[in-house]
């Protein structure tokens, strides 16, 4: 089922988004932030904005914003901008100077490790450009104040879409489905293998990080908690257990052993979500079934069951062998033994030939595989 390349990829290359076989590069690989080294710092304070400049200032390849224009762009922070309240703090939509809508995150005062963790994450999310993950489009360390600056995904999160909150309708159909978990897995793949110097483990992939555009192209976004893999000896650095319950790799959860075989576990928990339609922790559902992985894993490679797991909201919108085929890849990315689970390479390799398929079936005209916007994006 799932094919192992061999891995013939020069490194620092990422998909175009809009094509399965173009291969355009846009990886562009910054020098490193140096907070404390720059003519631009004063007291503390980065200065990129309007020191006399119009536009603001890029540091060292990321755009630098002052406080005021972000209070500017937010209209004084408006509770009226407010779009979401995360982790990390509240996140506003703002209008830059030069007309951009940006999703903008303050970040909660943490002192010097909060500090320290600032810095590196801006290092991290500028050397890091790939059309599917969210941007980061500048940052803003102006006195106290940290914020980090990213384009703004107009869709909002994958969980909002999956599991809508009132009884809403679920408008995600099979082809989009199948589509979004492409745009991801081609995401984890390109912070595994193609990310320079060293692979980046997401650590924290879950619905609520996958963010989707006006097309329903998806987008992973939240590095907060993403580390770089620091111990090449080893493959694999140990450390605290962050993450979310339901998308924690079993070794990582129980050893805090920490590989990009965990991403590919939570990628595996996503992938049952688009299935089945259902989170991965309910425990409004019967015994047995409150945890997605335990109550998939076994009907997973029997035919008939997989067909009564399928979100009963996708209904004739798939064919059987489709099914059969995301199936197995569900069921190799979340099982027990990490040496098992497959590369995201080997995913996306996967993936690519069923969304093709549904492409196709969508540009002959099949009424009945109709994606989100009504025609095909492949
Ligand atoms: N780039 C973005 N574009 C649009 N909305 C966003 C963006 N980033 C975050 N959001 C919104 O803000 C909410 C909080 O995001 P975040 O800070 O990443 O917290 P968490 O991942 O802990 O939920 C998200 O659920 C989403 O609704
Ligand atoms: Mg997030």
């Amino acid at each position: 089922m799932l094919r192992r390349l061999k891995s013939a990829k020069s490194k620092g290359s990422c998909k175009e988004h809009n094509g399965i076989n173009n291969t355009n590069s846009r990886f562009i690989a910054h020098t490193t932030v140096n907070f404390y080294s720059s003519p631009d710092v004063k007291g503390g304070c980065l200065y990129g904005g309007h020191m006399g400049r119009t536009p603001p200032s890029k540091f060292r390849g990321v755009q630098v914003y002052t406080y005021k224009e972000l209070e500017v762009a937010t209209d004084r922070f408006s509770e009226a901008n407010i779009i979401g309240n995360g982790g990390c703090g509240v996140v506003y939509r703002g209008v830059l100077s030069d007309g951009t809508v940006a999703a903008i995150k303050m970040l909660r005062r943490e002192g010097k490790q909060g500090e320290r963790a600032f810095r590196i994450k801006v290092d991290l999310l500028s050397r890091l450009h790939c059309p599917y993950l969210v941007e980061l489009l500048g940052y803003c360390a102006d006195q106290r104040h940290r914020l980090l600056i990213f384009e703004f995904m107009p869709n909002g999160t994958l969980q909002h879409h999956l599991h809508p909150s009132n009884n809403q309708q679920k408008q995600l159909d099979w082809g989009t489905r199948l589509r979004i978990a492409l745009d991801c897995a081609r995401a984890l793949e390109f912070l595994h293998e193609q990310s320079i110097p060293t692979p980046v483990i997401h650590r924290d992939f879950k619905c609520t990080n996958v963010l989707i555009d006006q097309n329903f192209r998806a987008k992973v976004s939240d590095f907060g908690l993403a580390k770089m893999c620091s111990d090449k000896i080893t493959g694999q650095i140990s450390t605290r257990v962050l993450g979310t319950t339901g998308y924690l790799a079993p070794e990582y959860a129980s050893t805090g052993k920490l590989t990009t075989k965990s991403d590919v576990y939570s990628f595996g928990v996503v992938l049952l979500e688009l299935l089945t339609g259902r989170v991965p922790v309910d425990t409004r559902r019967p015994l047995g079934e409150h945890v997605l992985v335990s109550w998939a894993l076994p009907r997973l490679s029997n035919r008939e069951k997989v067909v009564e797991m399928v979100d009963p909201s996708l209904q004739g919108q798939y064919s059987k062998k489709d099914l059969i085929q995301i199936a197995a890849i569900a069921a190799m990315c979340v099982q027990p033994e990490a040496d098992y689970r497959p590369l995201m390479t080997d995913v996306v390799q996967s993936l690519i030939p069923l969304v093709k398929n549904i492409c196709s079936i969508n540009s002959s005209g099949s009424s009945r595989f109709l994606n989100q916007a009504g025609s095909p994006r492949c």
